[in-house]
């Protein structure tokens, strides 16, 4: 690219200047369920006024369709086909709120199901499943401008991204807030069914052949175990902060 053309697309008073032409950077946050991702990476895209990828939606969806369709969860080829004729999209309804469409139809109110909770981690362990939407996931950060998230953004999908964050707190914090997640649904479970829940996906998340959860080389650690989803987001901004180079 000639000098004049790099002024031209710096200049943010210029017709040319887009996203295209000037990235903004790629945020890869992972961390175990119920830490408090997809709410303060949410806010932190949305005080960049970056895009916001939850990937955990993705897998849910099709966690939704194979209990619809009664496909073997367990034969990871039957969930490789499924996936291929299957088009999801993600619509920003609010701040807080996403619309998930799979195949057209709004499956927004079924994605957190208990059933959908029971078995999405073992659907998310099917190698061909997982190719697919990390190309789509790829894809969708083309243009830079991404907090993204999930459980292997900074180790699979997003190895070269400019900010990793591995956000962590204490199992016994992460039940409190999934049963709280719960009981605001309408779903009154008993503390121990959450724990049993929450073990079971920390242990599949963790323990699977492709792409386990794990923290990415260069992430780097938030603790939220005693803090906020504001101050978890201050956190965030904070390393973001040390990365942007003015
Ligand atoms: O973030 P969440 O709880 O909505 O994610 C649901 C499940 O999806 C999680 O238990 C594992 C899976 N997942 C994954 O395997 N890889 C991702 N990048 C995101 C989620």
């Amino acid at each position: 690219m000639g000098q004049g053309n790099k002024t031209k697309s710096l200049s943010a008073n210029s017709k040319q200047f887009s996203p295209l032409s000037r990235k903004g950077l790629v945020i890869a946050i992972d961390g175990p369920a119920a830490s408090g991702k997809s709410t303060a990476a949410r806010l932190l895209a949305k005080r960049l006024g970056y895009l916001y990828l939850d990937t955990g939606i993705m897998y849910r969806a099709l966690t939704w369709k194979a209990l619809r369709d009664k496909v073997d969860i367990k034969n990871s080829k039957a969930l490789s086909e499924l996936v291929k004729g299957t088009r999801i999209s993600l619509k920003p309804k609010s701040d807080l709120n996403i619309q998930v469409y799979l195949d057209g139809k709004d499956i927004t109110s079924f994605i957190r199901s208990p059933e959908v909770n029971k078995y999405v981690s073992l659907v998310s362990t099917a190698g061909g499943l997982r190719k697919v939407m990390v190309a789509q996931q790829r894809e969708i950060a083309r243009c830079g401008s991404l907090v993204a998230e999930g459980r292997d953004m900074g180790t699979v999908v997003f190895p070269r991204a400019d900010v990793k964050i591995f956000l962590q707190a204490s199992f016994e914090e992460r039940a409190k807030r999934r049963w709280k997640e719960n009981k605001e649904r309408g779903l009154s479970l008993a503390t121990e069914e959450v724990e049993a829940e929450l073990a079971n996906r920390d242990r599949i998340d963790s323990q699977r052949k492709t792409s386990p959860l794990r923290r990415a080389k260069g992430a780097i650690v938030i603790d939220n175990t005693h803090l906020d989803i504001p101050e978890t987001v201050e956190k965030m901004w904070e390393v973001v902060g040390k990365k942007i180079k003015c």
